[in-house]
């Protein structure tokens, strides 16, 4: 939800933490604030609205110093404002705090500390903790947050100073993401690996409740008991650029155009090309055993729920098992049955969303093995699951994902098509056509892509449309679903995703003249039926675009637009149909003035309740 910073090193520190904080706005952007110390006391600076704000208020001022922590805020407890940015400080103002997270106890915390006499500043969960190190603090800096950690309930990475204990940085983490990085003479902190890119590419991934003791020189890590331990260096080969707009206006446009490229990473490595055309997913631990289960059961949120949605038309089709495809906002409050024999399939491209890891802890201990989809090397997703199989899509910035869905597609189809073969569902002829088919695929999207400015026009003539509905069957539905919370997220439309045999059992009734209907069209046995489904709504007079294949016909006389996709097999087009849908919603937020990066009340990284 929130963004963390820490520099400790020669340089300035201000200057580190700004720019380190740009690369976390994409985490949350209401209010933004950096501590620094100056080798005497602390200074605070805080802002409410975007960084820049921020910045323009220390333009005109130095901060000096050369150790400090910053932060970008998502708020969940107290408005927006400049008193609830963080850091927060204890009375004195000699510790400074920085959170990602939510402390479930502060209320209990907050009267505690009320009644040893503490004065609260803001209404935020985190100020209480800047208070119980205070309390706890008896030259110990160290010590202080660990005994405050004992006293906290909920997820948090922290980032702590203090001016009396001027040589170091506390960090630590639980159910919160947060990487140390490791440069030459300075050591960072940061909530995202992009943040510290400039640095350093050496960086540690804390598990829960490590603690790190970053200096200029080292870093020291503590396990929970408070015993040193060693961590293993981990280092990133990410291109810098990858986590920059590289001359595109927005990240969201970018990632889109990287699909081509992430959709080949993906891939590349699961194909073996030996004799015949097989899939490969040793690397990831996954045998024969795997596909003996007896169900699969897909959880996720958002859009890596969609993922889902069209993992479940896969793995039914081509591997003939059942599967329950579940929210895992609602999974983990169900009460539902556990078999030892199901395996599930976590997808999320953080690894850190809440929902979804409390869902993959619930399966866990009913017995289930676990396989993740994640973007994030190192995420909690990625270290519990029993199995991880990462999408190589680099790092996703813009809020809305495009890049992480269709690489979690070709994940999902990799599973699917691997399942199938070793359950003797799909033969070897009919998987070397699929295989060859994913191989096209990227090529494909990227020949899509090139026509890009049709979608731009369609976009510039529809974008003030007050209701739009994306319809189709099947596969096609699943698509439905991930474009119109596309769309909603960034444009702000009213738009919504039916299954289209749906559609006479109560949404027609709101088709009217304002309505722009986009009908994806892909499952040939079904076109009949879509066909009637496009004239019923534009019978009662809304636009229809319709989404087919290239070189298909079959629309052309009923639909008021045709947007073409190249062909594949029928099973795999979401990977391509999705991509005019990314750009639809890109275009109309842009229309619409809005900004497509950062849309209102929304964060990338959902990593609380
Ligand atoms: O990081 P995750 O994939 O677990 O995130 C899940 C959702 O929060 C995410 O997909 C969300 O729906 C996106 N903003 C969609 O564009």
């Amino acid at each position: 939800m929130c963004g963390i910073v820490g520099y400790i090193g020669d340089e300035e520190a201000t200057p580190v933490l700004i720019n380190a904080l740009k690369k976390l706005e994409y985490r949350g952007y209401d209010s933004a604030g950096i501590a620094v110390f100056n080798g005497e006391s602390l200074t605070v600076r805080k802002a409410k609205g975007a960084l820049k704000f921020l910045e323009q208020k220390i333009a005109t001022e130095i901060i000096k110093g050369s150790m400090g922590i910053g932060h970008t805020r998502w708020a969940t407890h107290g408005e927006p404002s400049d008193i609830n940015s963080h850091p927060h400080t204890d009375v004195s103002g000699s510790i400074a705090v920085v959170h990602n997270g939510i402390i479930e106890n502060h209320a209990k915390l907050k009267t505690w500390l009320e009644n040893h006499g503490v004065v609260f500043k803001s209404q935020t969960d985190t100020e209480v903790i800047a208070h119980l190190i205070d309390f706890h603090y008896n030259g110990d800096l160290l010590k202080a947050v660990q005994e405050t950690l004992q006293r906290l309930e909920g997820s948090y990475a922290l980032g702590v100073i203090c001016q009396s204990d001027p040589e170091r940085i506390i960090a630590v983490r639980k159910d919160s993401p947060l990487v140390v990085g490791a440069g030459k003479g300075e050591h960072l902190i940061a909530s995202d690996v992009p943040a510290l890119l400039e640095y350093t590419r050496d960086v540690y991934y804390l598990q829960d409740k490590e603690i790190a003791c970053l200096y200029r020189d080292r870093v020291e890590f503590f396990d929970e008991e408070g015993q040193a331990i060693q961590k293993e260096l981990t280092h990133v080969d990410w291109d810098v650029t990858a986590a920059e707009k590289g001359g595109y206006e927005h990240f969201m446009l970018k990632e889109i155009h990287e699909q081509p490229k992430a959709l080949t990473d993906t891939l590349r490595a699961r194909i073996k090309t030996y004799a015949s055309k097989s899939i490969n997913l040793e690397e990831i631990g996954f045998d024969a055993s795997w596909a003996k289960a007896h169900r699969v059961v897909i959880c996720a949120c958002g859009t890596a729920w969609h993922a889902g949605v069209v993992g479940k038309y896969a793995f039914e089709h081509y591997a003939r098992i059942p599967v329950d495809v579940d929210m895992a906002s609602e999974y983990r409050y169900r009460d539902p049955i556990f078999d030892p024999a199901d395996i599930f399939i976590i997808i999320s491209q953080s690894g850190e969303t809440a929902d979804t890891l409390a869902a993959m802890r619930m399966a866990k201990k009913g017995g289930a093995r676990i396989i993740a989809i994640t973007n994030v090397v190192g995420s909690t997703l990625a270290r519990e699951a029993d199995l991880v199989m990462y999408t190589w899509a680099g790092p996703e910035i813009a809020v809305a994902s495009t890049k992480a869905f269709t690489t979690q597609l070709m994940c999902i189809y990799l599973i699917a098509l691997q399942f199938g073969s070793l359950r003797g569902v799909l033969s070897e002829k009919d998987l070397e056509e699929h295989i060859g088919a994913l191989e096209k695929i990227a090529d494909q999207a990227e020949k899509l892509l090139s026509n890009k400015e049709e979608i731009q026009r369609f976009a510039s003539r529809n974008f003030n449309k007050t209701k739009a509905f994306f319809m189709g069957r099947l596969f096609d539905y699943a698509i439905s679903l991930e474009s119109a919370l596309k769309l909603k997220e960034i444009s702000y439309t009213h738009s919504e995703a039916f299954a289209a045999g749906e559609l006479k059992h109560g949404p027609i009734a709101l088709v009217d003249e304002a309505t722009l209907v986009v009908a994806i069209c892909t499952q040939t046995a079904l076109f009949d039926k879509m066909d009637s489904n496009i004239k019923e709504v534009k019978a009662r007079g809304a636009t229809a675009l319709v989404i087919t294949y290239d070189d298909e016909t079959y629309f052309d006389k009923t639909a008021d637009e045709v947007f073409r996709i190249p062909r594949t097999l029928d099973p795999l087009t979401p990977i391509l149909s999705v991509i005019p849908c990314q750009l639809f919603a890109y275009y109309c937020s842009v229309q619409r003035g809005l900004d497509p990066d950062k849309p209102r009340n929304l964060a990338k990284s959902v990593t609380v309740e």
